[in-house]
């Protein structure tokens, strides 16, 4: 966990947040190793991208997409409790009782299972 958190600390000096201003870094421990990610803000707005999906889509295309954990994390006092969307893109990979979420910000760090925040998924409509 604790190098978890200093790689999403060190993740966050490439955030691109001109127009919240609200930083974001992650690190996502898959079985080949950590990768990073941090938000990408838009001038659309619409097309910013979360630092949580930004680390998935990182390690994916690295390879990697065996997933352990995540960790996220904001340098202020509000949590990045990870949103619907990239809780639905990490349901795509992993068991979701069996992978950990620990969210964090100057104060403390919070531990969950991706079951706990997404208890229900889109699992889709076509029998594939
Ligand atoms: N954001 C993330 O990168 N991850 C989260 O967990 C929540 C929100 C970003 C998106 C946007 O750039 C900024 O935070 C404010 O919503």
């Amino acid at each position: 966990m604790e190098e978890l958190l200093a790689k999403a600390k060190e993740a966050i000096h490439k955030s691109y947040a001109p127009y919240s201003n609200f930083k974001v870094g992650a690190s996502l421990l898959t079985s080949g190793g950590i990768f990073t990610g941090a938000n990408i803000e838009n001038i659309s707005y619409s097309a910013t991208m979360c630092a949580e999906r930004v680390a998935v889509f990182n390690a994916i295309s690295n390879g990697e997409m065996e997933f352990e954990a995540i960790c996220v994390y904001h340098n202020g006092e509000q949590m990045p409790y990870p949103c619907g969307s990239c809780l639905q893109v990490l349901s795509e990979f992993v068991v979701a009782e069996d992978f950990t979420i620990y969210v964090a910000n100057d104060y403390k760090v919070e531990q969950y299972t991706l079951a706990q925040l997404l208890p229900v998924k889109f699992e889709g409509d076509l029998d594939v």
